[in-house]
């Protein structure tokens, strides 16, 4: 049996196409393997947001060369979000020679006849779909647990975002079918599926280019009706869209769980307008308040760019204002990276290096102690988590994630992992917590 090994960079979207990945692999008679050594097929599903995710690629193609001198019938794939990228591809053929087959983000689902069609020729075999495709529906994931998992609703982004290089490599934002969604919801229910995460660069626009009205709150009211599902969770919201209608949500249906994810990027007026967010500060922190009112103890995370073009240390200022301001649980906060073909890359007024640094640490400094607090603030409650493994370095404590997405590590048999248990919280770090199963 041939065995294959798939690395996965970027986000949620690309880790379910390898899911979807594996499945096809799978049903091809193929069998999974955890070390690449012992490979025959290595797949690198890749990430183009920024350029320290390009690098890491780059870095690990050009080890796989040995390997390939080793194993001569070792096949390569490349594929994901840097494949959809002219200019990357050419890189690629050019001094990545070991490299077998390419293929792009809407062409998973050919996985099978270009593998056919390299073995057949033995050429370097290409397939990379630049337009929006047709949404394939019927294509499989081989989830990585079957208490948890993604499920894809929508395609694409059309913000434009003027740093962002995703709406280049995803292409235009479509919606899947709601009936093909529930009914793939319903049957991973069926197979003891507790947690959904709703997949979509954009979830709150979810819907606009079905031909009915229907739109995401509809969506979250199906899916609450679906047996067996205990908790829905969606990234990611952009604050242009989010309704009063979605918050209503949060209030009425019992399932959607209480965190949100609403990325801010910064806190500056002026910045927020060269980014192309559609939205102010004023905007996000109204959104803030009445999702406070309506969920007090909503657990909120964001993304944060730090050093975009033109950012002041008064631009600054105002993004940790902000942080101060919405208390984040958590965030991801990233260095602005030149993407080219985006807007931003031809920018002419481009932080230094140095004060990028210097300012990504200082919003460290002020997000982790209020984290920290938040997290402070569950010690001695009880809390739901839905047991997902045990720890890396220790078989007798599991983790397990809160409804509010907050991580908790507690010792316990790992029998009970894919079961909801109550935890009561004894201690708190920056971003975890721990406890005892009550
Ligand atoms: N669709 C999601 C985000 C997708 S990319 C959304 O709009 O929220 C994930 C995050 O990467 C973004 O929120 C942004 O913070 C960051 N990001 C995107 N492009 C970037 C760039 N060129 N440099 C640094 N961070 C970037
Ligand atoms: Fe990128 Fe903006 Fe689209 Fe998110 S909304 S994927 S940041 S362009
Ligand atoms: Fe995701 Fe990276 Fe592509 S963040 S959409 S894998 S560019």
């Amino acid at each position: 049996m041939k065995k294959y090994f798939i690395q996965t960079y970027g986000c949620q979207m690309n880790e379910h196409d390898s899911e979807k990945i594996a499945w096809t692999l799978d049903s091809m008679g193929y069998e999974i393997s955890y070390n690449r050594e012992e490979a025959d097929f290595i797949i690198f599903n890749t990430c183009a947001v920024r350029k320290s995710a390009e690098e890491r690629v780059f870095g690990q193609l050009g080890e796989l060369k040995d390997l390939k001198r080793r194993n001569p019938n070792l096949v390569l794939a490349v594929c994901g979000c840097m494949m959809q990228r002219e200019d990357i591809r050419d890189v690629v053929l050019k001094k990545y020679r070991q490299v077998d087959i390419i293929f792009g983000t809407n062409n998973i689902n050919k996985l099978p006849q270009l593998i056919t069609r390299y073995n057949e020729t033995g050429k370097t075999v290409i397939d990379v779909d630049e337009d929006n495709r047709e949404i394939e529906e019927n294509l499989d994931a081989n989830r990585t647990y079957s208490y948890k998992s993604y499920v894809n609703i929508m395609y694409g982004c059309n913000n434009f975002c003027t740093y962002c290089i995703v709406p280049y490599t995803r292409g235009r934002e479509r919606s899947r079918e709601p009936e093909s969604i529930i009914s793939e919801i319903k049957d991973l229910a069926l197979n003891g599926c507790k947690e959904v995460t709703l997949l979509g660069q954009n979830v709150n626009s979810y819907g606009k280019t079905l031909e009915r009205n229907y739109n995401f709150s509809d969506l979250l009211k199906d899916i609450n009706n679906i047996d067996g599902i205990e908790r829905i969770r969606f990234m990611t919201s952009h604050p242009k869209d989010l309704s009063d209608e979605l918050i209503e949500c949060y209030k009425t249906l019992d399932k959607l769980c209480n965190h949100v994810h609403l990325p801010i990027q910064s806190g500056s007026n002026k910045i927020l307008k060269s980014m192309n967010r559609k939205y102010t500060r004023e905007d996000y922190l109204l959104i803030i308040d009445k999702i406070k009112k309506a969920v007090p103890d909503i657990a909120i995370t964001t993304d944060i760019i730090v050093g975009f073009p033109g950012e002041t240390e008064d631009d600054f200022e105002e993004t940790l204002d902000i942080v101060r301001k919405v208390r984040y649980d958590s965030a991801f906060s990233f260095l602005y990276s030149i993407r080219e073909g985006t807007k931003a890359a031809k920018m002419d007024d481009q932080v230094d290096d140095k004060i990028k640094h210097e300012r990504f640490n200082r919003l460290q400094d002020t997000l982790n102690p209020i984290g920290l607090e938040n997290n402070e603030k569950l010690i001695g409650t009880n809390v739901e988590v839905l047991v997902e493994d045990v720890s890396k370095n220790n078989e007798l404590v599991l983790n397990g994630r809160t409804r509010s997405s907050k991580l908790v590590h507690f010792p316990g048999d790992k029998r009970l992992i894919g079961k909801l248990i109550k935890v009561r919280i004894e201690s708190a770090k920056t971003f975890t917590l721990e406890g005892t199963a009550v």
